[in-house]
C-alpha cells in the first residue's frame, strides 16, 4: 500500500492518477487529506511507502514522520516528501525521509522515485523475513538436538537398567528428588532441569560391572566391593569429553555420586565443596530413594526412617545443605514417592 497525504484534494487526485502506472499487482493507494487521520490509519495498517506533502495544516510533513516513527520503530518504510522549501531537506533526511520531489511535481520523476523505493523496500522486507526465517530454523535445529540428547540419555540409562537390579522407577524418583533439592538450594529453572535430565545416568558405569557382582543377592565381600566401586570411574569414562552440557554434567555426577562430605567416599575421597554440587545433590536423592525402595537384600524403609538416616549422616556422608533442602520440600518428596511407586 502507498499512503498519500496532502491537504489539497486536487493534488491527491493527481497523485492517484499518476501513480496508476506504478501500481503493482494488489498494491493499493490510500489517500488522506488530514495527517491526523493518516496516523490513525497507521495504527491498524502498515504502508509500503509514504508520499506526503511538507506544508500541511495541523501537522507538517516532518512532524508527521516523527510521529510515524514512534509507531513503526524498527521499520524501513520509505518516505517521499514533496516540498518547495530546500531547508527542510536536511531535517527530513535526519528523520529518515528517503527522497524529495519539488513542487510542481514532475510526472516521470514521481513515478521513477516511487517505483525505485518500492523495490528497495520490498527487498529489505525479503532480507528481514529471510533473517527471521533463519533464526527460527536455528532455534528449531537447536531444540531438535537437545531433544535427541535427552532421548539418547534415556535410552542409555535404559540399557544400563537392564543389567542393574535398581530397576522400576528408581531413576525417575531419584532424578526428581534431586531436582527438588536443586530448587530448594535456589538454583535456576535451567539448572534444575539439567540436574533432572542428567541424574538418570549416574550408574551408567555399571554396564562394565561383572554380573556375578552386580546381581549378587548377598552382601559383597571386600574384593567384590572394590570392583563394584569402579562403576563411578567407568561411568565418567563413558560420558566425559562431551561438548554437551547435559552429558558432561552426567559425567561429573557419575564420577562423584559416591563421594562423601567428610572425604570418606569414593573414588577420589573428595571432601566438602571439593565435591561438585551436582554430585552432592544426587548423593542425597539417590540414597534417599535406595533406602525407601526394596532391594534383593533389604526391605524398603519408610520415608521417615530414610529421612532420619539423612539427618544422622548429614555432614558426614551428605552435604547438610542438600539434606535440609530435601527435608524442606517434604510435601513434594511424598508426592514423588507415591506418584512413582514401584508395583513389586
Ligand atoms: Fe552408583
Ligand atoms: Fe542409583
Amino acid at each position: 500500500m502507498i499512503l498519500i497525504i496532502d491537504n489539497n484534494a486536487a493534488n491527491l487526485l493527481l497523485y492517484r492518477y499518476l501513480l496508476k502506472v506504478v501500481k503493482k499487482e494488489s498494491l493499493k493507494l490510500v489517500c488522506f487529506e488530514s495527517p491526523l487521520d493518516a496516523l490513525e490509519w497507521c495504527f491498524e495498517n502498515e504502508p509500503d511507502l509514504v508520499l506526503l506533502d511538507y506544508a500541511m495544516s495541523s501537522m507538517n510533513g516532518l512532524e508527521f514522520i516523527e510521529k510515524f516513527k514512534s509507531i513503526f520503530t524498527s521499520n524501513t518504510i520509505p518516505f517521499v516528501m514533496v516540498t518547495a522549501e530546500g531547508d527542510v531537506k536536511d531535517k527530513a533526511l535526519e528523520l529518515g525521509a528517503f527522497d524529495f520531489l519539488n513542487k510542481p511535481v514532475n510526472k516521470s520523476e514521481l513515478i521513477l522515485r516511487v517505483r525505485n523505493l518500492l523495490d528497495l523496500h520490498e527487498s529489505q522486507k525479503a532480507i528481514a523475513n529471510r533473517a527471521e526465517w533463519l533464526a527460527m530454523e536455528v532455534k528449531k535445529a537447536t531444540e531438535e538436538i537437545k531433544e535427541r540428547e535427552k532421548e539418547m540419555i534415556i535410552r542409555l540409562s535404559k540399557a544400563a537398567e537392564h543389567r542393574d537390579p535398581e530397576t522400576g522407577y528408581h531413576l525417575v524418583r531419584m532424578a526428581n528428588y534431586s531436582r527438588l533439592i536443586a530448587r530448594e538450594l535456589g538454583l535456576s529453572e535451567t539448572e534444575q532441569n539439567l540436574i533432572l535430565e542428567s541424574a538418570p545416568m549416574h550408574d551408567i558405569g555399571k554396564v562394565a560391572t561383572p554380573d556375578a557382582i552386580l546381581l549378587k543377592a548377598g552382601k559383597l565381600i571386600s574384593e567384590e566391593f572394590t570392583v563394584m566401586k569402579d562403576h563411578a570411574q567407568k561411568g565418567y569414562d563413558i560420558l566425559s569429553g562431551s561438548n554437551s552440557l547435559l552429558i558432561s554434567t552426567a559425567a561429573t555426577m557419575a564420577l562423584t555420586h559416591h563421594e562423601k562430605f567428610d572425604g570418606s567416599g569414593y573414588p577420589n575421597g573428595l571432601k566438602g565443596e571439593e565435591i561438585p554440587l551436582c554430585g552432592r545433590i544426587i548423593a542425597v536423592g539417590d540414597v534417599f530413594d535406595a533406602l525407601t525402595s526394596c532391594r534383593p537384600y533389604k526391605k524398603a524403609w519408610t520415608v521417615e526412617e530414610a529421612a532420619n538416616f539423612l539427618k544422622e549422616n548429614s555432614g558426614s556422608h551428605f552435604d547438610p545443605r542438600c539434606v535440609q533442602a530435601l527435608l524442606r520440600a517434604w510435601g513434594d518428596v511424598l508426592d514423588i514417592y507415591t506418584r512413582y511407586k514401584d508395583n513389586f
